[in-house]
């Protein structure tokens, strides 16, 4: 059994360290891909307070494809360039959203979705996946959330 006990009162760069070291342990040794998405959606949905979705597209031939997640049932495939998802996938860059009904071409999958944060897993140089967070509160997420993810990020891109 696995018993990560998160304390979300930790300041979010102690938190994220946290949440990165449960993950390497976790995804050690397993070359199953989904395996350790699927384990790191559940990680994330223990550790990140405020959320409501969070979870990983996969890039399969040039669009993303929906992979693990914990939350509510989401859009199956996204064309690289649309929406936020798309967005990071096209451009190799975290995308900070404050207000997701101000992001021109944003994806609506959960209507409870007020923030996002998606960040690209790049690995030899292409992006392919992204890790995708939505949460009920505008502006959910700062430039710690971004940096911890995109330490995950890079844990990830040779273990899915
Ligand atoms: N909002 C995303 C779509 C994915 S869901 O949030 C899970 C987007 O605009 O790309």
């Amino acid at each position: 059994m696995y018993d990560f006990q998160p304390d979300a009162s930790l300041a979010r760069p102690e938190l994220y360290r946290q949440l990165v070291q449960a993950a390497a342990a976790l995804t050690e040794g397993e070359s199953d891909g989904v395996a350790n998405m699927a384990n790191v959606a559940a990680l994330m949905g223990e550790y990140l307070p405020r959320i409501n979705w969070a979870g990983f597209y996969r890039v399969i031939d040039g669009d993303l494809v929906l992979g693990p997640f914990i939350g509510r049932p989401a859009c199956i495939r996204i064309a690289s360039g649309q929406g936020v998802c798309g967005t990071a996938a096209a451009t190799g860059r975290t995308q900070l959203v404050d207000d997701v009904h101000a992001f021109p071409g944003h994806i609506a999958c959960d209507a409870a979705s007020e923030s996002e944060i998606v960040v690209p897993i790049i690995r030899d140089g292409a992006v392919i996946a992204v890790i995708d967070i939505d949460s009920p509160e505008k502006a959910r997420f700062d430039e710690d959330d971004a940096a911890g993810i995109e330490a995950l990020a890079a844990l990830l891109s040779n273990r899915i």
